[in-house]
């Protein structure tokens, strides 16, 4: 696989790699606890019984993870903060000396700050947690601001409410199918208020982190395209909608906690400078089919109005999720013709896949494929400003433990030793292959 083939992007173009708190940075004594830490206390939550106590060392060793950045060559890198080590004396000075490090490596630091470690004792089913997310958010700005020059207030909060409120298979660990809904509202009324209260810091260049895929019909019968458009809406549509439209999707909105469901979506769709977007595959989708099911570890339980099907024909990856690079095109292409106008410049916050070994030349396809196929999309007239692999390193991949690997750097959880894989030698190619 020859990197020089890989299109020209053009020139400004953010290149880099993400990566989150909870995930890798352990040191989970020297701050208060999430709600992950908790969920993990369970008994049965986490598959191999693993939690995120020591995870990568990151706290302890960034010097070591910014020296491997700096090998990548990348742009630019997205951690996220947080919420309660900052909540921890100390916590933020953590966060200040590792932006410092990575502007004296030349790298941009993009800080995400939710990526779902809530403290413990907050609660996305009240309302009130969204204004405490915005004070939080006001003290990360006052003291990193100076050199912070991109925002992602949210990650993913579509998986967040679905896995860790609807399902339970994520923290706090609710199954309230439906009944999560308030969940959905409450984080987007946080990013709304998160992003008034960075501007009022005199921040700039905010975004989100989404998660969106294609949704492909089981068939084309009607049951199966009815499923499939209801499950695009619900973990799709109900999410852009709101910041893009400033409307949820029809028959969404009743059931949204709120006395003045009309103030409330003025907060979340304030003029938003970015829009970024976490692909990893299509889902094919179908009528129920009477009984619980399962898809890439999660359960699809049988009184959901709709099923996951498998795509057949095309790569999995350890995880079992389908390689599909043309759907992050048909993505991209798709959201601008939804969008329009109101879409503003696309950033690719996630792309990644997980594979065992050393020597992951399953990776590097799938990321030489996704980047060609986001070219496409550039081509097809979508403006898209950067591109974010997940992930650095091997890390706690909640409640798969440390049985998925994600990482271009391996890391040996017994000694923490990190090992750079192969597909961390060519992606510094590719970057290599764009200056
Ligand atoms: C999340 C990451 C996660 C990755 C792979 C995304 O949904 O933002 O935290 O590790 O997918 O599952």
């Amino acid at each position: 696989m020859a990197t020089d083939q890989i299109p020209q992007f053009p020139a400004g173009f953010l290149w880099g790699v993400s990566t989150s708190a909870h995930q890798i940075e352990g040191a989970a004594d020297e701050r208060e606890p999430s709600v992950w830490d908790a969920f993990t206390a369970e008994p049965g939550r986490v598959k191999d019984g693993s939690t995120a106590a020591v995870a990568c060392d990151h706290y302890h060793r960034h010097r070591e993870d910014v020296a491997l950045l700096a090998g990548l060559g990348v742009d630019a890198y997205r951690f996220s903060v947080s919420w309660p080590r900052v909540n921890s004396p100390g916590g933020l000075d953590f966060y200040d000396r590792l932006v410092d490090e990575l502007c004296a490596a030349g790298i941009r630091p993009v800080p995400t700050l939710f990526h779902w470690d809530l403290p413990v004792a907050l609660d996305w089913l009240e309302r009130d947690t969204a204004s405490r997310f915005a004070e939080y958010v006001s003290v990360v700005a006052e003291r990193l601001g100076d050199r912070v020059h991109k925002w992602i207030t949210l990650n993913e909060p579509a998986e967040h409410t679905l896995l860790g409120h609807a399902l339970g298979v994520h923290a706090p660990g609710r199954r309230l199918l439906f009944d999560a809904l308030p969940v959905a509202h409450h984080q987007l009324l946080a990013h709304g208020l998160a992003v008034r209260a960075l501007r009022a810091a005199g921040v700039g260049d905010i975004g989100i982190a989404n998660s969106h895929g294609p949704t492909w019909p089981a068939s084309a019968e009607p049951a199966d395209v009815a499923a499939a458009d209801f499950y695009d809406l619900l973990l799709g549509r109900l999410f852009a909608d709101p910041l893009l439209l400033g409307r949820y999707p029809d028959g969404i909105g009743e059931l949204m906690p709120s006395a003045d469901l009309e103030s409330d979506l003025k907060v979340i769709s304030e003029p938003l400078d970015w829009y970024g977007v976490n692909y990893y595959a299509p889902t094919r989708v179908g009528a129920p089919q009477g009984a619980d099911g399962e898809f890439g570890g999660i359960p699809i339980p049988a009184e959901l109005p709709f099923s996951v099907r498998e795509i057949e024909g095309v790569p999995v990856t350890d995880f079992g999720w389908p390689v599909v690079p043309e759907g992050l095109t048909e993505l991209l292409t798709g959201f601008r013709e939804r969008y329009g106008d109101r879409l503003p410049p696309v950033v690719i916050t996630e792309n990644g896949c997980s594979y065992e070994g050393l020597d992951d030349q399953d990776r590097i396809a799938y990321l030489d494929g996704h980047i060609r196929a986001l070219h496409r999309a550039l081509e097809a007239g979508v403006d898209v400003r950067g591109y974010f692999v997940w992930s650095l390193l091997d890390n706690f991949e909640w409640a798969e433990g440390y049985a998925r690997r994600f990482g271009m750097v391996h890391v040996d959880f017994a000694t923490l030793r990190r090992t750079p894989k192969s597909s961390y030698a060519w992606f510094r190619d590719v970057l290599r292959a764009q200056r």
